[in-house]
This record gives structure tokens, C-alpha cells and sequence, in this order.
């Protein structure tokens, strides 16, 4: 495929190429550099971020490439008024492939219009976060396996966006989902129709006591803020949903419990010394996954296999 936009894009047989080769650069992260000498990848990010950021300014300088950086929206033209299409036409004449965060939904599609190197969507608002589905997938395929397995995703399942493409891509494998969330948080209508659509196995829940000792994998995710349009809206469900090692007493043994990261106060750092803790390892799983989807996305870009 050309661009990386969405979850929905990717089938069974795309994820585990990605993870695959993701596990191949995890074994001997050394045996790839230089793989992608002289490459070039532009940073556009409109929005904060640490981990999508430096996971991927560190994945393509272990390739061999380089990175160069729009810097933040204060510092570059967009503080001038620039366009997001006159931005990204002018960072694809000095870079092989881009990638984009963004506040506004839809904003990486529309951006592809205007650019003809591979462009990955890092975050489009409360849209999707594919790349962040990648290594979340490779992170629940080390620890808990992808079929036959019970997945819990708690938080903010409206504007969380690493929720919606999460729950797109699980729909390939053979994994019961269960939504847990305040009411006025839960799956917007797109979602919820989407996976109806596709046939997944699909509960929502107010109260993770009701799924919490059935689950091999629990997901939390952070009450979106920045996404509220009244603030009073957020004051009403924060803090709502938190984990601490007590909570923990009725899980299996064996649960892993994820988060994409940042966290505010929905898991006590007491989780962190546990075994279920596995929030880390999966940020740094984002270098493997960054370089081989890179690898991939410039490969397909120059017509086939190096
Ligand atoms: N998980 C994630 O996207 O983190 P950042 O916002 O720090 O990139």
C-alpha cells in the first residue's frame, strides 16, 4: 500500500507481515542498519508527542536514514498561516516518505491528495492511530497471543483514537472484545457499526468488574482532554476509571495489561512493579514495528523487495 491512514486498511495478512518482520529487526536490530542509507523522513507533527515521535526518528536513523523535523506549530510557518496541503507539498520535495499527526480528523487522508511519497498517519484527531495498533498488536502477540483470546479496552473508547483503530484491526483475529467505559464515553456510532459489520464478538460495559477475571488482555487508555468541547464534560468522568494492584487481586494470573501511553492517573505506578505491566515494553516495541513498517512502505514505494 502506498499510505499507512487507517486500521480498516489493514487485513490479517498485512498485520503479520509487519509484526513479522518487525520480530526479524527485534532479534538483531543491527543486522538493518544501513538498509535504508540516504533515506529521508520528514516529521510533521502538528500535535504533541514523545513516543510516536522519537520511536520514529529513532527507527529510521537504525535503518541507516535520517529524520528532519517541522518542529512544533509555534515554530514553523503554520504559525504564519501555512496550509496543511501547502505544508506537506513542500516537506515531500525534501523527504522520502512523511509522517503526520494532526489534530483534526481525516486530516492524514486529505493530505495523501497532495503528496505522492508514502505518508503515514501518526494520530488524525479522534480518527485513528494506526501505527500505534501495530505495535499494540505485536506487544499482545508476544505476551498474550491474537486468537482465542479476551481483550478488555477501557477508557476513552469516544475520542480515543488508538481505541478505534485497536478495535478495527483485532476484528482480523479471533479475539472477544469487551468495551468498558462511562456511558458518555462509549465507541462512536462509526465504530460501534463497523465492528457490528464485520461480525466480531462485541460486549460493552459500564463497571470492569463485570469482565475483569475473564480477560487476557486489558487495554486502558487515557481520558482524552484535549478533546472535550466543554471542559466540565471532562471534569465529569475523570478519574472514573483506574486500576491499582488491589483491582488486580480478581484477574487471571496471567493478564497483561496495556496502555499506549501517556497515562494521567488511570493506572497506579504500584501496577508497574507487577507482571501484567507490560506498558513499556510496548512503547519501546514502537522502534521495531516503525522500522519494518518503513522498510515495507519504501519498499512498496520503489516497486518490490530490496
Ligand atoms: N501513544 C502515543 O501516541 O504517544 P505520543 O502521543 O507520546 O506519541
Amino acid at each position: 500500500q502506498d499510505h499507512l491512514i487507517s486500521a480498516t486498511q489493514l487485513s490479517r495478512a498485512d498485520i503479520e507481515a509487519v509484526l513479522d518482520r518487525a520480530a526479524e529487526i527485534d532479534a538483531d536490530v543491527g543486522a538493518w542498519q544501513g538498509r535504508r542509507d540516504g533515506t529521508v523522513l520528514g516529521l510533521c507533527f502538528f500535535e504533541p508527542s514523545t513516543r510516536t515521535r522519537m520511536s520514529f526518528d529513532t527507527a529510521m536513523k537504525r535503518l541507516g536514514g535520517r529524520t528532519i523535523d517541522m518542529g512544533s506549530v509555534e515554530s514553523s510557518s503554520v504559525k504564519k498561516g501555512e496550509t496543511l496541503a501547502d505544508t506537506v507539498r513542500v516537506i515531500e520535495g525534501y523527504a522520502d516518505a512523511l509522517v503526520l499527526r494532526h489534530p483534526s480528523e481525516g486530516a492524514a487522508k486529505m493530505a495523501t491528495e497532495f503528496v505522492d511519497v508514502p505518508l503515514v498517519n501518526a494520530g488524525d484527531g479522534a480518527g485513528q492511530h494506526p501505527t500505534q495498533t501495530l505495535l499494540d498488536l505485536y506487544t499482545m502477540r508476544e505476551n498474550a497471543g491474537l486468537d482465542d483470546v479476551t481483550v478488555g479496552i477501557m477508557g476513552d473508547l469516544k475520542y480515543g483514537r488508538t481505541v478505534h483503530s485497536l478495535a478495527a484491526a483485532l476484528t482480523n483475529f479471533d479475539v472477544r472484545q469487551h468495551f468498558v467505559s462511562p456511558e458518555s464515553l462509549q465507541l462512536p456510532r462509526s465504530v460501534r457499526y463497523d465492528l457490528h459489520e464485520s461480525g466480531a464478538q462485541v460486549r460493552e460495559h459500564t463497571d470492569l468488574d463485570e469482565v475483569l477475571s475473564d480477560l487476557d488482555v486489558l487495554y486502558v487508555t487515557r481520558i482524552q482532554r484535549e478533546r472535550f468541547p466543554d471542559e466540565n464534560e471532562y471534569r465529569k468522568v475523570a478519574g472514573e476509571y483506574q486500576i491499582d494492584t488491589d483491582d488486580l487481586d480478581a484477574a487471571k494470573d496471567s493478564l497483561t495489561v496495556m496502555h499506549p501511553l501517556p497515562r494521567v492517573d488511570e493506572i497506579a505506578p504500584e501496577v508497574d512493579e507487577t507482571d501484567h505491566a507490560k506498558y513499556f515494553e510496548q512503547a519501546h516495541n514502537g522502534v521495531p514495528v516503525r522500522m519494518a513498517l518503513l522498510d515495507m512502505l519504501l519498499e512498496n514505494a520503489e516497486g518490490g523487495s530490496q
